[in-house]
């Protein structure tokens, strides 16, 4: 028996003026920063004014949408709306930006530190270190630019691509992270071995930080450790800043406006990622929109079963007659193969979650890389 789930409204969605933000999330390749693109451009053509926060746009992508300078700040799409937009006459309007994650970093130090206190930060190789590399470092920052994006109030609806990390929930777990890291408790047991010098006071600094990010562990040698110090006092000025606005961020994904969007592809690894996340978004009580599954595999002659179709293979090879038949037919058997287990996944995913609403897209033949490939998709998301 085939289950169904409701359906996925995502026209609903975008046309909701209370929509404010949507975040794409889910694991890595599933196709967020696809769907998150397509999503802006068809709010922006049903005439709402969006920016869309993309983290890790593949270059083809970035360039269609003249995401050709990473500076950070939103911009324009052309294409898009009209007159400025030159696009197709509706209202809406497009803005599209690269998240640069130090550079979002580099402008929380300049704005909450005074000059030479953020010279100090900024040329500090610690600081240098944790604000490239830092693991959840570029999860924060995506929250934290959401949260300036919403501050500015310079666009009704803002669509937020999620970090191409390996695991979902990372996104959601970075504030808390970071923030426990840059809390002024903590900084302070780091503070304080430090302040009692020598050898054993490094080794015993390592081991702190070993307990909240193994990344930094590999830092090692003696000017490091003056760095660290520098870099502690300097930053203490901004510590308050950074947990606060983390759990602002918090809060606005809680809010009523927000439309959380998992993304997966119809594979185990995938879906099995999309059901934490889902069941994470109402622990936090986060407002969850749905799932897309993406890529899709359909048969467009789905009545041939794939058992049928192998069968006739077998009888015309038996016979040595019709080879390139039996080819497509092989080929055709393992498409229906493919579209079952893909439809056995979604059910694991409907049967653990029955109520939440599904959009389907199915694999395109090519990837999607202009402004009409994601007008199509984001077609396919609506039907
Ligand atoms: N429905 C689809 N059909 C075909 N290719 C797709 C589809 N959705 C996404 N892609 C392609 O898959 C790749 C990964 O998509 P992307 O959106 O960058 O994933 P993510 O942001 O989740 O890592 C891209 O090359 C994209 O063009
Ligand atoms: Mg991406």
């Amino acid at each position: 028996m085939t289950k169904t789930a409701p359906v996925l409204d995502i026209d609903a969605i975008l046309d909701d003026e209370n929509t404010r933000i949507v975040v794409c999330c889910g694991s890595g390749g599933v196709g967020k920063t696809t769907t998150a693109a397509a999503l802006g451009l068809r709010a922006a053509e049903r005439g709402r004014s969006v920016v869309v926060l993309t983290v890790d746009p593949a270059k083809r992508l970035a360039q269609s949408m003249g995401l050709t300078e990473l500076d950070n700040v939103p911009r324009r799409v052309k294409g898009v709306g009209s007159p400025d937009g030159s696009g197709n006459g509706s209202r809406g309007e497009l803005h599209a930006m690269m998240l640069d994650m130090k550079r979002t970093f580099d402008e929380i130090i300049e704005a909450h530190a005074d000059p030479e206190r953020a010279r100090q930060i900024l040329t500090n190789p610690f600081y240098q270190s944790l604000s490239s590399s830092f693991s959840g470092t570029q999860e924060y920052m995506a929250m934290e630019k959401l949260g300036q994006l919403r501050r500015s109030g310079d666009w009704d609806l803002i669509i937020v691509d999620t970090p191409p990390s390996r695991s979902a929930l990372d996104f959601l777990d970075a504030p808390e992270r970071l923030g426990r890291f840059l809390d002024g408790r903590l900084i302070r047991v780091l503070m304080a071995p430090a302040k009692a010098g020598g050898r054993s006071a490094f080794k015993l600094l390592n081991a702190g930080f070993g307990i909240v990010a193994g990344a930094l562990t590999k830092v090692l040698g003696a000017q490091v450790l003056k760095d660290i110090q520098m870099f502690v006092s300097a930053l203490d000025a901004v510590f308050g800043g950074f947990r606060q606005r983390a759990e602002q961020t918090y809060k606005l994904l809680q809010a009523p406006g927000t439309a959380f969007v998992v993304v997966a592809t119809p594979e185990r690894d995938a879906i099995r990622e999309a059901s934490y996340f889902v069941e994470r978004l109402a622990e936090e009580r986060m407002p969850l929109a749905g799932l897309v599954i993406n890529r899709l595999h359909r048969s467009p002659a789905s009545a041939l079963s794939a058992a049928r179709s192998t069968a006739a293979a077998e009888d015309l090879e038996a016979r040595g007659e019709h080879e390139l038949a039996a080819a497509v037919l092989r080929l055709h058997a393992g498409r229906m193969q493919l579209a079952a287990r893909e439809q056995r996944e979604q059910e694991h995913f409907m049967s653990a979650h029955p109520t939440v609403p599904i959009a389907h897209v199915p694999a395109m033949a090519e990837d999607v890389h202009d402004l009409d490939g994601l007008r199509e998709i984001g077609g396919l998301l609506a039907t």
